[in-house]
Order: C-alpha cells, then sequence, then structure tokens
C-alpha cells in the first residue's frame, strides 16, 4: 500500500507581527493560504523574554478560524493550559524542560480538548519524547534556542528532525512533526526533507516584502523539501 502524502502546513508566528496591526497580520496571513497561527507565549522565567498571555489569544481568536497552536515557553505550563484552552487555543504545546510533569499535562491538556505538543529546545537530545511520543498530537523541534524571533537557524536541527520522524514512524504516529526558529525559504527544503509537517514562520513571513509572495515561496520549498525526503 502507498503511504499517503504527508499534509503539509505552515503556521505565521504572531510573534514577529505588528502587535499595533495585529489583526491586520492575521488576515493578511489567512489571505496568502497559512494553515495555522502559531501564538509564542513567554513568561520571563523559561525564556529572557516576555511576549502576551491569554487575552492576546482571545482576540486572536475572534479573528480568525484557522487552527491556534499556542507555544508555551513558560515554566509551568500545566497551570495555565486551562486559560488557553478557554481564550481558543487548539493545540498546547509544553516544553519537555519545563518544571511540569508531562505526564499530567498531557493528560490535562487532551481532558480539555485540546492537542497537545511537546517541544524540545536546541539543547535537549530526541530521546527525551521517547517516554511520552505515544501520547503526542505533535513533537516541536525547535531550530534556534527559544525566546526571540529573527535568530538564524541551528543547522544540527536537521538530524534531530530526521530522527524524530523515524521515531515517530516506528509506532505509526500521524502527529505533526514541527519545526520552529530560522524557517525560511532555504532552511525550510532540508527540513522538509528531513521529514518535518508543520512549518513555523515568523520573520520569513512578517518581517518584510509582501505577506502573500512569503507565503508562496516558503510553500514551494516546503512542498520541494517533501518531494525528495531525505533518510
Ligand atoms: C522563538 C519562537 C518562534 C519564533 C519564530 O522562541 O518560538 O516561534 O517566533 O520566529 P522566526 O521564524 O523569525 O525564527
Ligand atoms: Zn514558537
Amino acid at each position: 500500500m502507498e503511504a499517503h502524502p504527508r499534509k503539509l502546513r505552515l503556521a505565521p508566528s504572531l510573534l514577529s507581527a505588528d502587535f499595533g496591526a495585529l489583526g491586520e497580520a492575521v488576515r493578511a496571513a489567512e489571505k496568502g493560504g497559512a494553515d495555522a497561527f502559531h501564538l509564542d507565549v513567554m513568561d520571563g522565567h523559561f525564556v529572557p523574554n516576555i511576549s502576551f498571555g491569554p487575552a492576546l489569544v482571545r482576540a486572536v481568536r475572534q479573528r480568525t478560524r484557522l487552527p491556534m497552536d499556542i507555544h508555551l515557553m513558560i515554566d509551568d505550563p500545566l497551570r495555565y493550559l486551562d486559560a488557553f484552552r478557554k481564550a481558543g487555543g487548539d493545540s498546547l504545546v509544553f516544553h519537555l524542560e519545563s518544571r511540569s510533569d508531562p505526564a499530567e499535562v498531557i493528560r490535562e491538556g487532551h481532558r480539555l480538548g485540546a492537542t497537545v505538543g511537546a517541544a524540545l529546545r536546541p539543547d535537549t537530545p530526541i530521546e527525551a519524547v521517547d517516554r511520552w511520543i505515544e501520547k503526542l498530537d505533535q513533537v516541536l523541534v525547535m531550530g534556534v534556542h527559544p525566546g526571540f524571533s529573527g535568530q538564524k537557524f541551528i543547522p544540527e536541527t536537521i538530524p534531530k528532525i530526521r530522527s524524530a520522524r523515524e521515531r515517530l514512524d516506528r509506532i505509526g504516529s500521524s502527529a505533526d512533526l514541527s519545526v520552529d526558529g530560522g524557517i525560511t525559504p532555504s532552511t525550510a527544503i532540508p527540513a522538509a526533507q528531513a521529514g518535518a509537517t508543520f512549518f513555523v514562520c515568523g520573520n520569513s513571513v512578517f518581517a518584510g516584502g509582501s505577506v502573500d509572495d512569503n507565503l508562496r515561496s516558503l510553500r514551494a520549498s516546503v512542498e520541494e523539501g517533501a518531494r525528495h525526503e531525505v533518510r
């Protein structure tokens, strides 16, 4: 039987948008064919930056019907799952390096009716996901040290994506394999070749040029990479 082609999705990260014109950014990305939105929540402890909380997530919810992927870069994700779910988050992504117990986060996220993802910082080996992988709807491999948009992609991310892909395939999981940080039309190609399916793009969508054109070239790269998967 032939394997189903994987669904490839682009998720613009609103951290790179103009917060003074967020509604317009959302509209432009939707019009350009975005598949989801990625919202970066930072608490100033887990990462050295502070971004936004549930109130902003709720405001975005009122402006789009696309899925919202909530990336919790916070010390205690368990404590805030309910708030971000109520604010409209569809997938709740916690860090394996956080203080919360992954088993509890996964259970509670699912109980709230969300999908649940686990994220790994660049220094965290992929083995850290093994214990939870069967229960996850998403594995998110960071391409930069979390905290800021617009950083350069760390090349060691590529073999890590490949090994996440092998692990998911081995258990027959259809979970999303996300890559977040430093994704541009050129880094999207090897990331897609390595088996990523969900591409978070911040600066490459919002920091210059037209959102339409930016999404179009990211889409072309992702499709090109996926056609030539490297194992
Ligand atoms: C970084 C965030 C990313 C970031 C992506 O900590 O998790 O989602 O906003 O932005 P770019 O694509 O510009 O690296
Ligand atoms: Zn993110």
